[in-house]
């Protein structure tokens, strides 16, 4: 029986893909650094600093850490400004829905996210109070595919892996749930991904699934 359902933060939750798009353009193309919509679905799931890995890479480009982190630092503080736009008007009705409807139902709820700014968005969005745990990339040593974010967080709720959902839109995800022993579901780009376990269209239905 499911008694825990742990949530990725964004693509899940909230959707703040073309936030983290706007971001890193204006961050790197001032640098002559080149970003386009193909190499942002490469960092879904991905940690900051990784993210930056594969832009540099593509663009055959390397720079001293230093460097990195300035860059990294620009494009959270655009991407935090963006972030301030946000309200809890922006949460799409089936996500409050369902979270409601969870939340009756006495299902344990966490977030598990590779994202620094997972309280931040939370707040902004007013969804903090429908969780019981919450475990974001500063509460992690080794992000997705490593199954750290998704253990902390189940542990965190005093369940076992094998009695939690993992709710995912990036393959990173799934690959993170099952390797730590979750039941995976797959929303968004992980639906169609072969290792998901559960595909869903729209997040109301993991209500059908506890
Ligand atoms: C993930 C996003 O949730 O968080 C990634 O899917 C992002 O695209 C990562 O890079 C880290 O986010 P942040 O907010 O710590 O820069
Ligand atoms: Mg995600």
């Amino acid at each position: 029986m499911i008694k825990g359902i742990i949530f990725d933060l964004d693509g899940v939750i909230c959707f703040t893909d073309k936030l983290h798009f706007a971001a890193w353009k204006q961050a790197v193309e001032p640098l002559g650094i080149a970003f386009d919509e193909q190499t942002n679905d490469k960092l879904r799931g991905v940690s900051r600093e990784q993210s930056l890995e594969i832009i540099l890479r593509q663009n055959n480009v390397t720079l001293p850490a230093e460097r990195k982190a300035a860059i990294c630092r620009v494009k959270n503080e655009i991407y935090k400004s963006l972030l301030c736009d946000m309200s809890p008007a922006d949460v799409e009705s089936d996500v409050r829905q369902t979270l409601i409807e969870l939340n009756k139902l006495g299902v344990k709820l966490a977030v598990g996210s590779s994202s620094k700014n997972t309280k931040f968005i939370l707040r902004r969005l007013d969804l903090t109070k429908f969780f019981d745990a919450v475990v974001d990339g500063e509460m992690i040593l080794r992000t997705k595919p490593d199954p750290e974010v998704f253990l902390k967080a189940a542990e965190l709720l005093c369940l076992s892996p094998c009695d939690c959902l993992v709710v995912e839109d990036a393959v990173s995800g799934i690959d993170a749930g099952n390797a730590g022993g979750f039941v995976t579901v797959g929303i968004g780009a992980a639906a169609n991904y072969s290792a998901t376990r559960h595909p869903i269209r729209k997040l109301s239905e993991v209500l059908t699934l506890v």
